[in-house]
């Protein structure tokens, strides 16, 4: 139980940063701004990259799943552009990563209990452009689809030259997708979809199914942040494995 005498109350009308916490309360957002910062310029500059993206039976994440082999694209074109706002969108509209950039990258607020200074009348996320925050639920659908070919891709990696083995490159793509299943599984929307608008979880064999299945996703859901951040390293890494592989600066070690 937390005593109401402990309570850090938000200074009134303070000017920004003002507050009562004695805590390193700006350690948060700052390794969240420099974390989130990298990775994004990170994953631009290897998206437009558009070379060393793909070696033998390994691919990139990044450009999973890879359009150019289907579709004749223009040379500058990378394929890459074409598959990232899906799980680039599904992440910028994560319920977890508003919290941590709106603390982050807008300072607004920059924390429990910190002023913010003078600000106009806030509408939220009820309002443009926030209101495009909404969307989370529908980039769920094609993440969920995204993740399947990150799926097909360590099937894919589980035979190299053609034939059954087991290669670095398969563990990190197979961590990825793992990382990343972890990840989606726990998403606050998948949670409501699952368990969402139901009156009476007894009332027949699917409400109950549907029960058992959202206790599950609420277990994973309760360490979301957990996921989002080892997932988005997971990502990073596998694209890096890959690129060095590509560029001939790594072998991809047969384990098996
Ligand atoms: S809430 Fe974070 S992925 Fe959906």
């Amino acid at each position: 139980m937390v005593d109401s005498s402990d309570a850090v109350a938000v200074p009134a009308q303070s000017r920004w940063g003002v507050t009562d916490r004695r805590d390193l309360w700006w350690i948060d957002p700052l390794l969240t701004l420099l974390v989130l910062g990298g990775f994004v310029v990170y994953a631009t500059l290897r998206a437009v990259a558009n070379r060393y993206y793909e070696v033998g039976e390994l691919l990139s994440p990044f450009y999973s799943p890879n359009l150019g082999r289907w579709t004749p694209l223009p040379q500058w074109l990378s394929p890459a552009v074409l598959i990232l706002w899906a799980p680039g969108g599904f992440r910028l509209t994560c319920y977890y990563y508003r919290k941590a950039y709106y603390r982050s990258f807008t300072l607004h607020p920059p924390g429990c209990a910190i002023a913010e200074g003078r600000r106009g009348e806030y509408k939220g996320e009820s309002a443009f452009p926030l209101i495009l925050q909404n969307l989370h639920r529908y980039l769920l659908y094609v993440a969920l689809i995204v993740l399947c070919f990150l799926w097909y891709d360590v099937w894919k990696a589980l035979w190299p030259q053609g034939h059954f083995g087991i290669t670095v490159g398969t563990i990190v793509l197979l961590a990825n997708s793992a990382l990343l299943t972890m990840y989606t599984f726990s998403c606050h929307s998948l949670r409501h979809l699952v368990g969402g608008q139901v009156d009476c979880f007894s009332a027949n064999a699917v409400c109950r199914a549907r029960y058992r299945a959202w206790g599950k996703l609420s277990i994973l859901n309760e360490h979301h942040m957990l996921w989002a951040w080892t997932s988005l390293f997971g990502v990073m890494f596998a694209d890096f494995y890959v690129w060095m592989v590509a560029s001939g600066r790594l072998p991809n070690l047969r384990l098996l």
